[in-house]
C-alpha cells in the first residue's frame, strides 16, 4: 500500500520514461516471425512484455535477455513449434492476448489462452470474430471471455474486414493474421494507432494504405519472408502523460522528458492538454524507422480552462483520459468528454473509476455510459483521507491516484502498488527522483 500525505515540492528536472508498450509487444511478435536474430534495445521489461516473451518461448522461439538488450531468434513466418497442450498466459495484457491470436491462425493444435482476473473480464469476440474469417476456430468456456482455445486451419482465401471501433488491437490482430494468409487481406479501419502499419512498411511486408478522413483502407499480402531486425524502442507517451500532468499541476516547476515516441496517432493527450492551457513544447524532433521521436518540455500552468473534447481526438488519447480528467478537475469551467464508452473496456471500467475518484476528491461529475462532464475547481485543495482499492489492479488507476495525491493534497492510501508492473515498473522510482524523496 502506498501512503501519500504531502504534495510534491516544486521541481526542475530531466527524466526518461521506459520503452513504449505497444512497440515493445509488436517487436516481440514480429521478431518471432522474422528469420534469424533480432535485437531490441530499451525494450519495456514490464509484465505485459515478459508475458509476450514467455509465450513465444513456449511456441519454440529462443529468447535471450541480456543486460542492455533482448534477442529473439525468429523461426520464419508461421515458424512456431506447435506442440500438444500449450497454454499461453497473457497476464494483464489485452494487447498481447489479442495480437498473438492473429499469429496462431494456422496452428494445427489447439492452443489455450488464459489471462489474469482483469483480462478474463474483457471481450475477446472483437478479435475472434474477424479471425474466424481466416478459418480459425475458437472455443470459449464463458461467452467471449478468457480462457479460450484456438484451433487454426490451412484455409487461405481473400479476406475483408471492417474495423469500426477504432481499435488498434483488432486491426493489428488481423494484420498479423494477414502475413500468414495466402490470400489478400483488406481492412477498412477507423483511425487508431498505426505502429503495426509503420513496422510492416519498415519490414517491407507488402502493405498498401489509402487514408480517408474517417477510415484507413489497408491491403496486405503475405511476404516471402521477414528479415530479422534491430530496434531501439523509444519512450512511451502513455507513461510520459502522468509526468506531463504532474508538471502541469505543480506550481513553478518544469520538466524535460527525453526521447519519447510522438507518433501522431498517439499524441491526443498533448493536443487536448494544450487546448486546456498546458504549456508543452516538443524539442529535438527526429524520425526513427517510420516513427517520430521527440523530447517533451513542460512548464507548470496556473491558467487551465475546461474543454469540450472533440471525439475525433478520442482514439489518439485512449489510454490518457484518466490523467486528463485530473487536469479537468483543476480547470476553470465544465469539461465534457463524449463517445468514450471504450474506456469501460480497459483493464478496469475506467470511465466509471475516473468519475468515482474525482467524486472522492470532491469534484462533481455527470457520468453516462459513454460520456463524462467534469466540474473543475481551480482552487481545489484536498484535506480529507482517500482510499483507492479493489480497482482490478489497473495500472493507470494507480498512477492517476498517485499524481492526484501529489498535486491536490489529502491523505491517500493507494492499494496494490504492484499494479504498475504491467506497464511501468519504474514509475515510483521516477516520482522519487523528481520529488527528491521516498514515497
Ligand atoms: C493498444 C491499443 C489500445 C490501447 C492499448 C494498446 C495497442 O487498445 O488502449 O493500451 O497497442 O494496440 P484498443 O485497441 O482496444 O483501443
Amino acid at each position: 500500500m502506498l501512503l501519500i500525505k504531502d504534495k510534491i515540492k516544486k521541481f526542475n528536472k530531466t527524466i526518461e520514461v521506459s520503452g513504449d508498450k505497444s512497440l515493445s509487444i509488436r517487436w516481440v511478435l514480429l521478431a518471432s516471425q522474422a528469420s534469424g536474430k533480432s535485437k531490441a534495445f530499451n525494450l519495456l521489461m514490464s509484465e505485459d512484455v515478459v508475458a509476450a516473451l514467455n509465450s513465444i518461448k513456449k511456441l519454440g522461439i529462443k529468447v535471450k535477455i541480456n543486460k542492455n538488450n533482448c534477442e529473439v531468434f525468429g523461426n520464419g513466418i508461421n515458424g512456431f513449434k506447435y506442440k500438444k497442450n500449450i497454454t499461453i498466459d497473457a497476464g494483464n495484457s489485452g494487447t498481447f492476448g489479442r495480437l498473438i491470436l492473429g499469429l496462431l491462425i494456422k496452428s494445427p493444435q489447439k492452443i489455450k489462452l488464459i489471462g489474469d482476473k482483469s483480462l478474463s473480464k474483457r471481450d475477446f469476440s472483437r478479435v475472434t470474430l474477424p479471425l474466424e474469417k481466416f478459418g480459425a476456430k475458437f472455443f470459449y468456456k464463458k461467452k467471449n471471455k478468457l480462457p479460450l482455445s484456438i484451433l487454426g486451419s490451412q484455409y487461405s482465401n481473400d479476406i475483408k474486414y471492417l474495423e469500426n471501433r477504432g481499435s488498434a488491437q483488432c486491426k493489428s490482430s488481423v494484420m498479423l493474421a494477414a502475413i500468414n494468409s495466402a490470400g489478400t487481406t483488406t481492412i477498412q479501419a477507423r483511425k487508431s494507432r498505426d505502429h503495426t502499419e509503420l513496422l510492416f512498411k519498415y519490414l517491407k511486408i507488402p502493405i498498401k494504405i489509402k487514408k480517408t478522413k474517417k477510415y484507413d483502407f489497408i491491403k496486405i499480402k503475405r511476404p516471402k519472408k521477414i528479415k530479422a531486425f534491430n530496434y531501439q524502442v523509444p519512450g512511451d507517451i502513455s507513461s510520459s502523460a502522468f509526468f506531463i500532468v504532474l508538471a502541469t499541476l505543480t506550481n513553478s516547476s518544469d520538466l524535460l522528458i527525453k526521447n519519447v515516441n510522438i507518433n501522431p496517432s498517439r499524441i491526443g493527450v498533448i493536443t487536448i492538454l494544450k487546448k486546456m492551457g498546458a504549456k508543452i513544447t516538443l524539442k529535438n524532433q527526429k524520425n526513427y524507422k517510420g516513427e517520430k521521436i521527440s523530447d517533451i518540455f513542460i512548464k507548470s500552468s496556473s491558467n487551465l480552462k475546461a474543454i469540450n473534447c472533440p471525439p475525433k481526438l478520442n482514439s489518439s488519447a485512449i489510454d490518457e483520459f484518466l490523467i486528463i480528467f485530473l487536469v479537468a478537475a483543476k480547470a476553470k469551467g465544465v469539461s465534457y468528454f463524449k463517445d468514450i464508452s471504450e474506456l469501460n473496456q480497459k483493464e478496469s471500467p475506467r470511465l466509471n473509476w475516473g468519475s468515482k475518484i474525482l467524486n472522492m476528491m470532491g469534484i462533481k461529475t455527470i457520468l453516462t455510459k459513454d460520456s463524462i462532464k467534469i466540474y473543475g475547481q481551480p482552487n481545489l485543495n484536498i484535506t480529507k483521507s482517500i482510499m483507492i482499492r479493489n480497482y482490478l489492479k489497473d495500472h493507470r488507476i494507480f498512477m492517476m491516484s498517485t499524481i492526484a495525491a501529489l498535486t491536490f493534497g489529502g491523505q491517500w492510501k493507494i492499494y496494490d502498488e504492484d499494479s504498475i508492473n504491467s506497464s511501468f515498473p519504474s514509475f515510483l522510482k521516477i516520482i522519487n527522483r523528481i520529488g527528491n524523496k521516498n514515497i
